[in-house]
């Protein structure tokens, strides 16, 4: 059974080396990394898997971004991901353990929509659909695995460039 603790326990340096062994070395290039670009995780909402003997094996992270409309107004969303599990651990459960926690820790009573970059086969059990066909990414992207969470979907900006939140 996987424990589930705080990411803020983990020593960064075990974070980054896991994510260097479920990426692609040129993971920082992606999209998803120049959204959060200059922003820090959230830690109320990104957490790390233990297995029984304390290993960490896997890390999910949140992180504050916006949707900039056409207007020029940021709508705010949390950006989900990466979610990474360690090859050899994958398909043990550890995965949905760190996405239920981190949906979970989202305060029921002031939910913010919730965006990432990943597969819809995966993260559509969770509730994240395909986002409004106006959104766009600073860099590549797949329509169809740009996906977002929410529980009225007629309140989101039909257009708009996602980036990181900025004060
Ligand atoms: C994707 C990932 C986070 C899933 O975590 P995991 O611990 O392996 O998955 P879980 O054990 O919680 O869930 C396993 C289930 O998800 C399914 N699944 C795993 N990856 C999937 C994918 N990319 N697409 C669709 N389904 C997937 C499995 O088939 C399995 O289905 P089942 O429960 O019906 O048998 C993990 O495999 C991983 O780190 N992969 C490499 C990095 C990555 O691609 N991260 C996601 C992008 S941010």
């Amino acid at each position: 059974m996987p424990t589930i603790v705080p990411l803020s326990a983990v020593d960064p340096q075990l974070v980054e080396d896991l994510l260097d062994r479920a990426f692609e070395p040129e993971r920082r290039r992606r999209t998803s990394y120049r959204i959060r670009e200059g922003t820090d995780w959230l830690p109320p909402l990104s957490f790390a898997a233990l297995d029984d003997a304390d290993w960490l094996i896997g890390t999910i992270q949140v992180w504050p971004v916006a949707l900039s409309d056409p207007a020029g107004r940021a709508h705010p969303l949390l950006m989900v991901g990466p979610v990474a599990v360690l090859p050899g651990h994958q398909g043990e459960g550890y995965g949905k353990a760190m996405m239920a926690a981190a949906l979970g820790a989202i305060d029921p009573a002031a939910p913010l929509p919730q965006v990432l970059i990943g597969d819809a086969a995966y993260y559509g059990p969770f509730g994240f659909v395909e986002a409004p066909q106006g959104w766009r990414c600073p860099g590549q992207w797949d329509p169809a695995r740009l996906l977002v969470r929410c529980e009225h979907p007629s309140i989101l900006p039909p257009e708009g460039m996602l980036g990181p939140w900025k004060d």
